[in-house]
């Protein structure tokens, strides 16, 4: 019996796939190399923006033949998109060859779903908001990621940007006690995980759904950097308004937090971030950003940013571009304004041609080519400090690492040395990767 699961979406629905898989081999499954080939196949979904949502019901409509010919073959859909009001409807007359529809809040369930539906042979439908997150953090996980493992630290969003569907789906903020995600991280540690990836919606509100004045995101950062292994700590999103000093400095006096920092600004322009819903000005986000670089002189910085959202001009697009400048952004997750329904934003007045849209992210993507490559050449020459991930899936003999600052780079070695940090000497920049020697951790 195999399985496959199909992921679509952000890191969280990475990780929650690893715990799909968990209960999947638990049940006896084995791992498929396609999903035509599968005794069950769950698909993970996202629906961020429409483009997603058209992805995947592409992709579920192509198992069709393969589940008419197989009709014992379980077709499971959850994640966010199951999530959105009357999509189980949507899903069911879509595609009614579908046997289990579940949400972003069942997940710990899948088992008895997979169960109900061989029992009854009826579709199974469960998109309720009852579960009880200690069931989520405690199922096993199949992790997928070689070196690199991920880690919840608290579930759903308070946010409500205008643009944004994930609050609907994702309920409100849950945070994890400090003591299970140091417990987990520290047994992940002893497995022999190098780099850690501390996941939330955002992760500066840590600890604010509970009485604890001490459960900050400043103080579980701390305490995990003081986990005696060698190990790099990462984390992601941050956002803008919620950034703390204390969290700035926890990175800069830490040994194990990368210097690499996601920090969505999705816009330049304070009157498009007032409509947005961002409760931060450009002015805010670029005396956030001056400070870190004053208190961690090698940081490296990501972002996301939408462009074409409802009423923005061409001066508030040269806001966001300024922005992009000013920062110099190592890598950029770009977007076209995407309408989700049941948003503030859907309502709004001067919704954007697609083709300013197209025009203004082509322009985006330009700049931002000319910054990373630009980033790239001042590594050139520096022996920095290297995660060696994977052999390289391009060139026989060498190997993909990442450096601190999120990088990947790719040099000759052993795959002996996958898992291990090593010093390597950058010899060349080649747009957005890096190419060098190692220099000492001899094979
Ligand atoms: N349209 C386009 N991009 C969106 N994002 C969120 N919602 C939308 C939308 N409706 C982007 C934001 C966010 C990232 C995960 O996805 O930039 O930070
Ligand atoms: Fe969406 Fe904003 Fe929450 Fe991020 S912070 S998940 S963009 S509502």
């Amino acid at each position: 019996m195999k399985y496959y699961v199909a992921t679509y979406g952000c890191q969280m629905n990475v990780h929650e796939s690893e715990k799909l898989a968990g209960i999947l081999e638990k049940l006896g499954y084995k791992p498929a190399s396609s999903m035509f080939e599968s005794d069950i196949v769950v698909f993970n979904t996202c629906c961020i923006r429409e483009s997603a949502e058209q992805k995947i019901f592409g992709n579920i409509g192509e198992l069709k033949k393969t589940k008419m010919q197989n009709k014992n073959m379980i077709v499971a859909v959850c994640g966010c998109m199951s999530q959105q009001k009357g999509y189980d409807e949507i899903l069911a007359k879509k595609f009614p060859f579908i046997d289990i529809i579940f949400g972003t809040h069942n997940l710990s369930k899948f088992e008895d779903f997979v169960k109900l539906r061989k029992k009854t042979k009826k579709r199974v439908v469960s998109i309720d908001e009852t579960e009880d997150i200690k069931d989520r953090d405690s199922m096993e996980k199949v992790r997928t990621s070689g070196v690199n493992a991920w880690v919840n630290i608290m579930y759903g969003c308070n946010n409500f940007c205008t643009y944004c569907i994930v609050p609907y789906v994702r309920g409100r903020e849950v945070s994890r006690p400090m003591s299970d995600v140091v417990k987990e991280v520290k047994s992940l540690l002893e497995s022999g995980y190098k780099q850690i990836t501390l996941l939330g919606q955002n992760v500066n509100s840590y600890g604010n759904d509970v009485e604890d004045s001490t459960m900050t995101f400043a103080n579980l950062l701390g305490e995990l950097d003081k986990l005696d292994f060698d190990f790099r700590l990462r984390f992601m999103t941050s956002h803008p308004k919620d950034l703390s000093s204390d969290v700035i400095d926890v990175i800069a006096s830490s040994k194990h937090i990368s210097h690499y920092i996601h920090l969505p600004f999705q816009s330049g322009s304070n009157k498009i971030l007032s409509a947005m819903n961002r409760r931060y000005t450009k002015e805010k986000y670029l005396a956030t950003i001056d400070e870190i670089k004053a208190k961690i002189p090698d940081v490296q910085f990501s972002s996301d940013i939408i462009v074409g959202f409802p009423g923005e001009t061409e001066e508030d697009f040269l806001q966001t571009l300024d922005v992009v400048k000013k920062v110099g952004f190592e890598q950029l997750f770009m977007f076209m304004y995407s309408k989700r329904k049941g948003t503030v934003a859907e309502k709004m007045d001067g919704h954007i041609d697609i083709s300013v849209k197209k025009e203004r992210l082509s322009r985006l993507i330009e700049l931002e080519r000319e910054i990373s490559s630009g980033i790239s050449e001042t590594f050139v020459g520096k022996t920095l400090r290297v995660l060696v991930e994977e052999a390289s899936p391009k060139k026989q003999g060498f190997l993909v690492g990442s450096i601190d600052q999120g990088k990947a780079i790719n040099f000759e070695g052993n795959p002996d040395l996958i898992g291990q940090f090593v010093d390597v000497k950058v010899t060349k920049a080649k747009l957005t990767s890096l190419f060098g020697e190692i220099v000492r951790g001899e094979e």
